[in-house]
This record gives structure tokens, C-alpha cells and sequence, in this order.
């Protein structure tokens, strides 16, 4: 069911691409769906900017030019998924990893189209775990500040960011205010960043129910 609901938000996001531009491309399984349309429109767009190897191959599979970020001056959107987002459209993203990525070229783009089917969609986050990306050296100091904070951690085993880092998903946080715990978590000697997407928020959601879409802005 999820996979028909992440394909149709993903066909339905295809409008808000202009044509011949560089768009910036997030990860993930509705991405994929996502990459999977951009197929169909490719000779449309002058490229993409991506944000994880995963997604890269895709994009190379079907030869669609891949830009550096650096090469560009003007990213006039980014797509991407996300794990939660609430009515204010921040997110919790990063369930795959590649949260650093996408929070640069997010933070990049003018407008920032978040993708999701209906169960991502809450009115506070609840149950789903923060990822943290920390540089390896960090690793015990961060989890002792995240401890010290009420949460608990757990590390995730044999992966590595394609930055060549450690995540640690930090449960029991409060996140009432999440463009706080946002701001503390950023300041934490060693995170590299953290999937709170508040500060660098969605532009516009689009949710995809059974027999829609709905657009939030
Ligand atoms: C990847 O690091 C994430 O931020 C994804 O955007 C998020 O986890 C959503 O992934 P799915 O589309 O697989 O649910």
C-alpha cells in the first residue's frame, strides 16, 4: 500500500519541475520512486544535484547529468522525502543516513518539496528516533551529552555515512521544541549534523492519500 501512495506523491511532484533547470534530488525508497519518474520528463532538465551515492547511481543508470554543488549558483528546488513531518512541515529525516547531505542542498534551494505518503505526516514527532551524524572521534562524547540530556542511543552497526562518519539515533529526546533541540544538538562538539530539518524547513509537503494528493504550504 505505502509503495502506491510514495509512487503517486512521486508522479504528482514531476509539476513542480521547470523545465530546463538543476534540480536537487534527496534518498530514500520514495526518491527512488521519484527517480524512477524523472525518467519519463529527463530530457526536460539540464541535471540534478544529488545527496547520496545511493540515489547517484540511480540518476547515472539513466544518464541524467549529475552536477556538483559547488559547479552551481542557483539550485531552484529540492525534492525529497522524509520520516515524520509535522504541521509546521519541519522533519525528521535521516532514517537512511544521508541526512548531512540533504540539509546542504536543502539549505541550498530556494524551495524545498517534501515528498511523503499519509503515515509520515503527525502532529508532534513521536517514536521515531533522531539521527545524529558524528565524526568518529566524537562518537562516546556525543552520546554521554545526548545521555545527559534524558535521551538514549543507539549507534548504528557496520554503516558508515558516505562522509565517512557514525550515526547514532538518540531516542526519549524532548522534542517539543524542535528548532531548539535543533540549535543544542548542532552545538555539540563532533556532530556533523542532526535530522531535525527546523531551521531549514519544507517549502511545501505534498501527502498522498488513497485517492490524493494534498498540497501543504
Ligand atoms: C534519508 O537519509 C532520509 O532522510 C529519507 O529522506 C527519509 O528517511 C525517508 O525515506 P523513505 O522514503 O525511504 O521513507
Amino acid at each position: 500500500m505505502f509503495d502506491t501512495l510514495k509512487k503517486s506523491v512521486a508522479k504528482y511532484a514531476l509539476s513542480y519541475i521547470k523545465k530546463n533547470s538543476i534540480i536537487g534530488i534527496g534518498s530514500g525508497s520514495t526518491i527512488e520512486f521519484f527517480i524512477k519518474e524523472l525518467y519519463t520528463i529527463f530530457s526536460n532538465i539540464q541535471g540534478v544535484v544529488v545527496s547520496s551515492k545511493k540515489s547517484e547511481k540511480l540518476l547515472k543508470k539513466i544518464n541524467i547529468p549529475i552536477y556538483d554543488l559547488n559547479s552551481i549558483q542557483n539550485l531552484d528546488i529540492y525534492i525529497d522525502s522524509a520520516d515524520q513531518v509535522n504541521s509546521s512541515l519541519e522533519m525528521i529525516k535521516g532514517g537512511g543516513g544521508a541526512l548531512t547531505r540533504e540539509k546542504i542542498i536543502a539549505s541550498a534551494a530556494k524551495r524545498f518539496l517534501c515528498i511523503i505518503d499519509k503515515s509520515k505526516y503527525v502532529n508532534t514527532f513521536n517514536n521515531f528516533p533522531i539521527p545524529i551524524e558524528v565524526i568518529p572521534m566524537s562518537l562516546m562524547f556525543v552520546s554521554r551529552e545526548i545521555l545527559k540530556m534524558g535521551g538514549f542511543v543507539k549507534y548504528r552497526k557496520n554503516f558508515i555515512t558516505d562522509n565517512g562518519n557514525y550515526i547514532i539515533d538518540a531516542y526519549n529526546l524532548n522534542v517539543i521544541y524542535p528548532t531548539n533541540l535543533e540549535k543544542i544538538i548542532n552545538n555539540i562538539p563532533g556532530v556533523v549534523s542532526v535530522g531535525l530539518f527546523c531551521i531549514r524547513k519544507a517549502d511545501t509537503l505534498l501527502i498522498s492519500y488513497s485517492n490524493y494528493v494534498r498540497t501543504i504550504i
